[in-house]
C-alpha cells in the first residue's frame, strides 16, 4: 500500500478538463466565435490622389485619398470585411467646422467612389466637427464651451451631406444631447428614411483616443471633452445615454473603447437587447503593436483575444483597425 495516499480526496465526478483535451473538442464546446461579418473597418480619407500616409502612432493605418481609400475597401471586402467607417481629413479647416458638410470633401467623395466601386460594401460615416474646425472641439464654441444646440444643427448639415453622397449608416460621435432625434427627424424630411443611424451612445472620455487624433489630426487646440463625453467611472450614466439614443431612434448603438468597457457592453446588450457595436480605439491599437515591436506581445494572439472579448461581452459588431488582419487570420484558421 501507498503510505503517501495521493490523490485520496480526489474523487471528481465533473472533470472540466475532459473537454479542454483536444483541438475538436474545444471547438465543439466554444462559446464565442468571431466571423470577420461583424467587422468594420475604420478609414481616414484625405485630399489627393495617390497618398497612401502611414500614422505614425498607429503602424499599418494610412491616411488615404479617395482612390486608395477604394482599393483598400475593396481589398478589405475581398477579405471578408463587409463594410468600413469613414474618417474625412479636409483641406481646410474653420471655427464652424464647415467642411463636414462640404458636398466634395474627401467624406463625401469616397462614399460616392466606394459605392460606385464596390457597390456591396457597408459605408458607415462618422458625424462629428472636430476633424473638421480649426480649434479642434467636436462643436461651435461660446468662449471656451462648446455648445450643444447650434453644433447639432452642423451635425445635421453633415449627416444630409453623408446620406445624399449614398451613406448607409451615419455615426454621430460627438455626444452632443439631442442629435440622434436631430439627425433622424431631418434624415426622414429629405427622403433618406432607408440611412441608419449607428449612435456612438456611451463614448467615454478617453486617453485612448490619442494615436486617432493623429491621424485625423483632430486633437483639441486647448481644453478637452470631459463636458460632452463620459466619465469613466459611470455606466448606469451609459444605460441612459443609451435609452436615450434608442428612443431618439438610433438603430444601432456604440460603446467606446471597447476593452476597458466590457462590463458596459455587457450591460447594454442585455438590457436593450439591441444591435450593439463595440470600437476597439486607436489606442487599444496602438499599445498591442508597440508591445509587439519591442517582442513583448504575440501580437495575432492578443488580436484575436482582444476581439473574443468583445464579441464574448456582447458586442454584435467590432469596429477595429484589425478588420483585414483579423479576418485573414479567421479564414487561415478556417482552412
Ligand atoms: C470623433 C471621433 C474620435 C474617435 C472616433 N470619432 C476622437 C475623439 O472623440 O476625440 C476616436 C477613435 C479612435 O481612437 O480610434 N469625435
Amino acid at each position: 500500500m501507498n503510505p503517501v495516499q495521493t490523490g485520496h480526496a480526489l474523487d471528481l465526478a465533473r472533470r472540466q478538463r475532459r473537454l479542454r483535451r483536444t483541438a475538436g473538442i474545444r471547438a465543439l464546446v466554444r462559446e464565442t466565435r468571431l466571423s470577420p461579418e461583424q467587422f468594420l473597418y475604420p478609414l481616414f480619407v484625405c485630399e489627393g490622389q495617390h497618398v497612401r500616409r502611414e500614422v505614425g502612432s498607429m503602424p499599418g493605418v494610412f491616411q488615404l485619398s479617395v482612390d486608395e481609400a477604394v482599393r483598400e475597401v475593396e481589398a478589405a471586402h475581398g477579405d471578408g470585411v463587409p463594410g468600413v467607417l469613414l474618417f474625412g481629413i479636409p483641406a481646410s479647416k474653420d471655427a464652424v467646422g464647415s467642411a463636414a458638410y462640404d458636398d466634395n470633401a474627401p467624406v463625401q467623395a469616397a462614399v460616392r467612389a466606394i459605392k460606385r466601386h464596390v457597390p456591396d460594401a457597408v459605408v458607415v460615416t462618422d458625424v462629428c466637427l472636430c476633424e473638421y474646425t480649426s480649434h479642434g472641439h467636436c462643436g461651435l464654441l461660446d468662449g471656451t464651451e462648446v455648445t450643444n444646440d447650434p453644433t447639432v444643427e452642423q451635425l445635421v448639415r453633415a449627416a444630409l451631406s453623408h446620406a445624399a453622397a449614398g451613406a448607409d449608416i451615419v455615426a454621430p460621435s460627438d455626444m452632443m444631447d439631442g442629435r440622434v432625434g436631430a439627425i433622424r427627424r431631418a434624415l426622414d424630411a429629405q427622403g433618406f428614411e432607408g440611412v441608419a443611424i449607428m449612435s456612438y451612445a456611451a463614448k467615454y472620455c478617453s486617453a485612448f483616443y490619442g494615436p486617432f487624433r493623429d491621424a485625423a489630426e483632430s486633437a483639441p487646440q486647448f481644453g478637452d471633452r470631459r463636458t460632452h463625453q463620459m466619465d469613466p467611472a459611470n455606466a448606469e450614466e451609459a444605460l441612459r445615454e443609451v435609452a436615450q439614443d434608442i428612443e431618439e431612434g438610433a438603430d444601432i448603438v456604440m460603446v467606446k473603447p471597447a476593452m476597458p468597457y466590457l462590463d458596459v457592453i455587457t450591460r447594454v446588450k442585455e438590457r436593450f437587447g439591441q444591435p450593439t457595436a463595440a470600437y476597439q480605439v486607436s489606442g487599444e491599437y496602438s499599445m498591442i503593436k508597440a508591445a509587439a515591436a519591442r517582442g513583448w506581445l504575440d501580437e495575432p494572439r492578443v488580436m484575436m483575444e482582444t476581439l473574443t472579448s468583445i464579441a464574448r461581452a456582447g458586442a454584435d459588431i467590432i469596429i477595429t483597425y484589425y478588420a483585414r488582419e483579423a479576418a485573414r487570420a479567421l479564414r487561415d484558421t478556417n482552412r
